[in-house]
């Protein structure tokens, strides 16, 4: 079955699944978006997902396109329709379609609404979880407010280039005081010998991951102990264990920062314990198969 998008209130075939060229996303990167786990036919931790949509709206000042009711109507329609039992969807919203200005549009333009929906084999993940991953370090160079999920990634876009130049699948920002932040996608974790993990507190300079909310509620429930603190490239070459965590990879061990092997080179047991149970400290939302069309499909 061909791949289904919504775009602006219709259901359209994904090869022709378009916006506006005076779309502000495309323009101006003025959009924010959310990505979540579709995990055996359940969408995993929607609430805070939606949550953290809301708030970068209001922080960017963009009205909220439908209610939430509405919103999860959609988001159902479009896993449905795409047949995902395991994978991501994907939501964008923009400011609109308007001349192009810097300033905002007139009060009243409509957010511009697109969600994709897509397949992803949680064996081949799980395959790549089992080598574990490299990672490089690039030098923070974004923005105050990545606290904000804006579609503006260009310098994730552009360290992560260099990480797969690199032979490696994650890269690693360093701010100026020699402490990583988080991944181009992924937040950033280190164990300590003791078994301490430890991650940047998502107060300043990295997103508040909600696989990260969840490792954390995970970690607490099988009694490890965590810092919430910034960590160095020394700390982290001698950590025991490190790992990456998004709603796309879940926990991803990683093996090997810059040129350093971590430990015996292979995925550790607590990582592999953390991404084994992953689910069991998450919001499992079922999805119910949509009958007949949604309305609005072409
Ligand atoms: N990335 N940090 C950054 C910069 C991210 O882009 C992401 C998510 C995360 C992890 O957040 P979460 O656990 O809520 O997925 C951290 C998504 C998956 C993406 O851009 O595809």
């Amino acid at each position: 079955m061909s791949r289904v998008a919504y775009v602006n209130g219709q259901y359209v075939p994904h090869s022709h699944a378009s916006v506006h060229v005076e779309d502000r996303g495309y323009q101006f990167s003025d959009g924010v978006y959310e990505v979540c786990e579709i995990w055996k036919g359940q969408i995993v931790d929607m609430t805070p997902h939606l949550d953290r949509l809301d708030r970068s709206l209001k922080e960017l000042q963009i009205p909220a396109p439908m209610s939430r009711r509405a919103l999860v109507r959609v988001m159902k329609e479009v896993i449905s329709l795409n047949r995902v039992n395991n994978g991501i969807i994907y939501m964008q919203i923009t400011r609109g379609v308007a001349p192009r200005e810097h300033n905002f549009p007139p009060a009243g333009t409509p957010p511009s609404v697109v969600m994709t929906a897509k397949s992803v084999s949680p064996h081949k993940m799980d395959q790549v979880a089992a080598k574990g991953v490299g990672v490089v370090t690039v030098e923070e160079n974004r923005w105050d407010r990545v606290d904000i999920k804006t579609v503006g990634l260009l310098p994730n876009v552009l360290a992560k280039q260099k990480a797969k130049e690199a032979g490696a699948h994650e890269a690693w920002f360093v701010d100026k005081n020699g402490l990583i932040t988080e991944g181009g996608s992924t937040n950033a974790w280190i164990i300590l010998k003791d078994g301490t993990l430890v991650t940047r507190p998502a107060t300043h300079g990295i997103l508040r991951g909600i696989t990260r909310e969840g490792v954390l509620k995970l970690a607490e429930k099988k009694g490890f102990s965590v810092e919430e603190r910034g960590f160095s490239m020394d700390e982290a070459k001698n950590a025991r264990e490190a790992f990456l965590t998004s709603a796309s990879g879940l926990v991803m061990p990683v093996v090997k920062i810059n040129e350093t092997i971590l430990g015996d080179g292979q995925p550790g047991p607590i990582v592999q314990d953390l991404r084994k149970s992953f689910h069991d400290a998450s919001e499992l939302i079922k999805l119910t198969v949509a009958g007949g069309n949604a309305p609005g499909v072409c």
